[in-house]
């Protein structure tokens, strides 16, 4: 079942140019720079009169949410909000008829993900899901939704699922935005920049476990790591954190890069390395600022960034290269060097990766 991969993990982390193709085959529709979804049960009409979008979600789905806020923002221009579905459901968040409702779950069976379902329910706003699982419990009760055809995850640390979602997510903001603003020449440029992203990230996965190994060295002793990440890459920071904390019991925080400042910077020091999420884009000058600062201060630097990029290898202790992409599709290619540094890690340590302490594969109680 393995498949020749010491964990499932492993494996799942390596699947992914083809899940990523998965989730997306059958949704492009070049003809008219969009894509295509057969499960929302809206018509056009319905999806063109929402003024705000509200996902709700826990975990890894929280953090592929927030990728998804930032892209619906960009490419549609609506509001988005994303909640924790434990906050969600006992909050009165006021929801009216033009707002639309999302749970995300790669299960389809978390318990707070599905009062978060059920409360919006009741309210009478219809809801939809993007959920992994067929046939699970959130599959069967939202009003509609986009499955994320990924296949099983087993590994106890979400990998392809978070994939799959911001996969899903960049063709809901496409379709949404298709429906608004976005011109047929962004969108096609869109939908190709998506089509593009298994071939790209094969060739991440071919060439970067080396200089994971390193990075990897580099970690397994620290008591503490800073994953730094703005715009796109805020929520991939927070993804990267939170992976290494599942599975290799270090605590690790995600913050947006330029906060850092206001707080988290005391805590760098020879002993705190930090992680950059840090591909280029409209603020990579800042962002290598930023980093110049933790420079300063000794910390080691460890940095996801566009292949070619020197300025950004230059300042890093240890430089993980993507291939250049549109600033929209990379937190796909950006979060899967972050996936192989906690697992990794986690190896170094003797960690036991598939079935990390404490933790289930779906948490279906409260
Ligand atoms: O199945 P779900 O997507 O609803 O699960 C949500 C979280 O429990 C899940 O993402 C959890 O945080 C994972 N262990 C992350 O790796």
């Amino acid at each position: 079942e393995l498949g020749g991969h010491a964990h499932y993990m492993l494996k799942e982390i390596r699947e992914q140019p083809e899940t990523i193709h998965d989730a997306c085959r059958g949704r492009f529709r070049r003809a008219e720079a969009t894509a295509q979804f057969g499960g929302l049960n809206m018509t056009p009409r319905q999806l063109r009169r929402v003024r705000r979008i509200v996902f709700a979600a826990c975990g890894t789905s929280w953090h592929a949410a927030m990728v998804g806020e930032y892209l619906i923002e960009r490419l549609a221009h609506l509001p988005v909000e994303v909640e924790y579905a434990s906050e969600f459901r006992y909050r009165n968040a006021p929801l009216d008829d033009r707002t639309l409702v999302f749970v995300l779950s790669q299960s389809g069976e978390t318990a707070d993900t599905l009062g978060a379902l059920r409360e919006s329910k009741r309210q009478g706003h219809p809801t939809l899901a993007i959920v992994n699982t067929v046939g699970s419990t959130i599959a069967r009760e939202a009003t509609g939704g986009i499955f994320l055809h990924c296949g099983p995850e087993v590994g106890v640390a979400s990998t392809k699922a978070f994939t799959a979602q911001v996969a899903v997510l960049t063709l809901l903001a496409i379709h949404l935005g298709r429906l608004r603003h976005l011109s047929f020449t962004d969108g096609l440029a869109a939908i190709e920049a998506v089509e593009a992203i298994p071939q790209a990230l094969g060739e991440v996965l071919a060439k970067i476990e080396p200089a994971i190994l390193k990075a990897a060295q580099r970690l397994a002793q620290t008591k503490s790591v800073l994953y730094l990440g703005r715009d796109l890459h805020f929520p991939v920071a927070l993804e990267g954190a939170l992976k290494l904390k599942e599975i290799s019991y270090i605590h690790a925080e995600g913050y947006p890069t330029a906060e850092m400042k206001h707080g988290p910077i005391a805590l760098v020091d020879r002993e705190t390395p930090c992680v950059f999420v840090a591909p280029r884009g409209a603020l990579h000058a800042k962002t290598l600022s930023n980093v110049e600062e933790v420079r300063a201060r000794h910390g080691t630097i460890i940095s996801v960034g566009t292949e070619g990029d020197e300025s950004l290898e230059a300042i890093s202790d240890i430089f993980l290269p993507i291939p250049d992409v549109p600033e929209i599709v990379q937190p796909l290619l950006a979060v899967v060097p972050l996936q192989l540094l906690a697992y990794h890690v986690a190896l170094l340590r003797g960690c036991d990766i598939d079935k990390p302490r404490n933790l289930a594969k779906s948490v279906t109680v409260e």
